[in-house]
Order: structure tokens, then C-alpha cells, then sequence
């Protein structure tokens, strides 16, 4: 039987603040490995992102998904959570966790997967700069 599955995309962007430190570390090995992103006064990135969604197109609507759900989903679990926000000081998802692209990514999959029909594949791909992107799950 054909593989029927279409991928639906929505990109939505914010921008937070971040600062990457391992607490277990000196200084010097942490200017070392985060370079710029270890700066004290924290900085910003805007970050771009796109949630992908994997299966059959309903047959009574032609969706996969509603696009319109999918983007209040992700104004309000992600945006409206992390816009404007210090990740390291304002959310509790990053208190004891580093915020690089890849947590965030695994952090951003999770406040979703558990608001999408599971008969959906997922996958959360996070610029943090135009260059540096990372994609959640690495295999869908
Ligand atoms: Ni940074």
C-alpha cells in the first residue's frame, strides 16, 4: 500500500535571552566551550521555529492538521512562554537546565507532543541563528 503521509510545516519566531554555563565548571572552561554564548549579562537570539507534522490527510477535511490549531498551540505553549523572556532566570523549564538550541528543542517537543493527536509524527526544528539549526526527534 502507498504512503500516503504528507509533512505540514509551521514557523513561528521569538527571541529570548540565554546564557550557556555548566555550573560544575571554572570559568576558564566555560568561556572555553560556550565562547560568546558564556558572556555574564546575558544576550539575545532570535530564534526561528518550525514544527513539522507527519499523517494521512483526513479525508473529510484534506488536513493533515488544522493549521489554525497548530499555530494557537504553538503561541501558547512556546511563545507566549519563552518571547521576551531571560531563559535562565524566567522559566522554570530552564532553571536547571542549559538552554542551548538543543534543549530547547527537546523542551519545545515536549510541551507539544502531549497536545497533538498521537497518531501524528512530530519534529521541532529551532534556529538560533540563520547557520545554526537543530532538529527534535533527529529521526522522525
Ligand atoms: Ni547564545
Amino acid at each position: 500500500m502507498t504512503d500516503k503521509k504528507v509533512a505540514v510545516f509551521r514557523k513561528e519566531s521569538f527571541n529570548a535571552a540565554h546564557r550557556l554555563n555548566n555550573s560544575m565548571w571554572d570559568t576558564a572552561t566555560n568561556q572555553k566551550v560556550f565562547g560568546k554564548c558564556n558572556l555574564p549579562n546575558y544576550h539575545g537570539h532570535n530564534y526561528d521555529l518550525i514544527v513539522k507534522v507527519i499523517g494521512m490527510p483526513d479525508p473529510k477535511t484534506g488536513f493533515v492538521m488544522d493549521m489554525k490549531v497548530l499555530s494557537d498551540l504553538i503561541k501558547e505553549q512556546v511563545i507566549e512562554r519563552f518571547d521576551h523572556k531571560n531563559l535562565n532566570l524566567d522559566t522554570k523549564e530552564f532553571k536547571g537546565l542549559n538552554p542551548t538550541a538543543e534543549n530547547i528543542a527537546m523542551v519545545i517537543y515536549d510541551l507539544l507532543r502531549s497536545k497533538i493527536d498521537e497518531k501524528l509524527q512530530m519534529q521541532v526544528r529551532l534556529y538560533e541563528t540563520p547557520r545554526n539549526f537543530v532538529e527534535y526527534p533527529a529521526v522522525v
